[in-house]
């Protein structure tokens, strides 16, 4: 039905492209308000949400300490319900030494001073329930830090009953730690404790001991955790490093790789410690006993997969385990292509239990899509973020979008080490330089610190192209990332052809992922140029006629047969 050829003139060359007759400019005009979204009351309306990831260390400082809040979050929902999102996921803000910036966990039923109160999150809900935004909270599963109350006890003896909360085991008779495993934070993951004389074990540092989730009390103590915050009315967890879980019972060695890691370490990989069969079990067992007891709440896995197959397998067997399992690896890949991408999307798409996809691809792990993958020549920074937008807010499936990345904001990476806030950047530097590029301050406006807070140093350095990519500026702009974001997040929440099937076409074309949704008697054309050259879509099987409405464009222009993208080109629009 779909054809397209190579063609390698640019667009603006192409003289006689002509617009077809009705259709809308090629730009759609900034959305005036965001309609409100008809699926907000539902149970299942995480299949028809926008999910946004707030890092509330870097989001807005209301305090001005130089540190991100949560009223700093509160303070911007007239933003947020603007832009459309459903659910705000908040990292980690509870008590915490913040070895990991929070992703170590001193107590799960608090708030770090830091970041606020109790009662501020609590605003944070009744706020939201206002705008139809639901707050989805960080559980870190895996692990507490050192200076959780249960490590504490469980480190100050071999006969605490705390002791089996953690995995606690005996050097090698040579004084090398239990087993072979390496942190993936860099070293062993087996540290010392002159104390009682043996080694706890941790997937990431040493402030970081893994629970010992065998043991039935830690099981019940975190589904209570668990259950606390789903009281007070958070609609559901993101649960951090899911994979890691479980551990082979008999701590058997992990087999060496070829090379080293960052931090000098042989590589490994992880049979013995990642993905067990019982992270399933304990998983369905938590959405079983908590989940399902609050209605309408949901789960969201970091789950690290090396393919489709794997992950698919954190729906479970009856789609009783995690509503939505993250497909992560777009966030890693250096190039995005249109077979790559199609093939993937795909393998998501045939998952045989049903399961509803969620992409993502940054978070504060990875680097910001906009600046990660290479420019063809003559194309910016802002299509490149407009494509990879397009394509996140388009798919079948929950997005997630990480703040800023509805702005085009890139990486501002650490150029020293003495900068480094990041301890695996500390460690690691230069080969891991860490994740605070990704963690820079949201861009609001042009004012001081843009606007992140009243002039104080914010714990990491701003963007230097805030002054000009930022929300104030883009809000008004019609031609601006955040208007291609605001434009097809409306569009998600007014045609259903946004939430109903998926069907590829052109399924073999080298450089345009095309396909078409469809939903409630209604279609929508999604055209994706991913290659450096222009391409040329024919439309032989929808006339160019039929063309009702181009809901979002960039360096695409429709001709009487077909439509022209340049490198990079968006195009989507409702066809009859
Ligand atoms: C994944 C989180 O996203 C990351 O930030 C953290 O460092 C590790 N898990 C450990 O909790």
């Amino acid at each position: 039905m779909f054809r397209s050829r190579r063609v390698r003139q640019r667009w603006m060359a192409t003289a006689s492209a002509v617009l077809l007759a009705g259709a809308a400019p090629a730009v759609a005009a900034t959305p005036p308000a965001m309609p409100s979204n008809p699926a907000v009351d539902q149970l299942d309306w995480w299949k028809h949400a926008v999910v946004y990831e707030v890092y509330p260390r870097s989001f807005a400082d209301s305090n001005n300490d130089g540190i991100g809040d949560i009223a700093g979050i509160d303070r911007h929902m007239d933003y947020i319900q603007a832009l459309g999102i459903d659910a705000v996921w908040m990292t980690p803000m509870f008590p915490s030494p913040q070895a990991d910036f929070g992703y170590d966990v001193a107590d799960y039923n608090g708030v770090d001073p830091q970041f606020g109160t109790v009662a501020d999150v609590d605003h944070l809900i009744a706020d939201g329930k206002t705008r139809g935004v639901k707050l989805i909270l960080d559980f870190v599963v895996n692990h507490t830090s050192d200076t959780h109350p249960w490590f504490v006890q469980s480190r100050s003896s071999r006969t605490n009953p705390y002791r089996d909360f953690y995995i606690w085991r005996d050097a090698k008779a040579d004084g090398s730690p239990p087993n072979n495993w390496t942190s993936i934070f860099g070293g062993s993951a087996w540290t010392a404790d002159a104390k009682t004389g043996q080694s706890y074990y941790h997937y990431f540092y040493p402030q970081q001991p893994d629970l010992n989730w065998r043991n039935p009390k830690v099981e019940q103590a975190m589904f209570d955790a668990a259950a606390w915050w789903l009281k007070r009315g958070v609609y559901g967890y993101r649960l951090d490093a899911v994979d890691a879980m479980f551990e082979r019972p008999d701590l058997k060695d992990n087999p060496i790789t070829s090379g080293t890691d960052a931090f000098g370490m042989p590589n490994q990989s992880r049979p013995n410690n990642d993905n067990q069969p019982e992270v399933h079990t304990e998983l369905q067992k938590l959405r079983r006993e908590v989940i399902d007891r609050y209605p309408g709440r949901v789960l969201i896995g970091e789950t690290w997969t090396d393919n489709a197959a794997d992950l698919v397998r954190y729906y479970g067997p009856k789609n009783d385990e995690l509503q939505l399992p993250m497909f992560l690896n777009l966030m890693t890949l250096k190039t995005l292509t249109a077979p790559d991408l199609r093939a993937r999307i795909q393998a998501v798409e045939s998952n045989p239990v049903g399961g509803w996809p969620c992409f993502a691809l940054s978070n504060h792990d990875n680097r910001r899509v906009a600046g990660r993958l290479p420019l063809p020549p003559g194309a910016s920074t802002d299509d490149m973020a407009k494509l990879t937008g397009a394509l996140l807010l388009t798919l079948r499936g929950t997005p997630i979008l990480y703040y800023g990345e509805e702005l085009g904001m890139v990486n501002n990476d650490p150029t020293r080490v003495e900068d480094v806030q990041d301890v695996i950047g500390k460690k690691g530097w230069p080969l891991e330089k860490g994740r605070d590029g990704e963690r820079s301050p949201m861009h609001w406006d042009a004012s001081v610190n843009a606007g992140f807070n009243g002039g104080a140093k914010p714990w990491l350095p701003v963007g230097p192209d805030y002054a000009t990519r930022n929300v104030a500026v883009q809000m008004d702009d019609p031609h601006s990332v955040l208007s291609l974001y605001r434009t097809l997040i409306a569009a998600r929440r007014t045609n259903p052809a946004l939430s109903g099937d998926y069907v590829q076409v052109a399924p073999n074309d080298p450089q345009v992922l095309a396909f078409q949704r469809s939903g409630g008697g209604r279609k929508v054309l999604v055209l994706l140029n991913f290659d450096d050259k222009p391409a040329e879509i024919a439309l032989s099987g929808v006339s160019a006629a039929k063309i009702d409405h181009v809901i979002a464009s960039n360096r695409a222009l429709p001709s009487t047969d077909g439509v022209h993208l340049d490198p990079l080109g968006v195009f989507v629009a409702e066809i009859e």
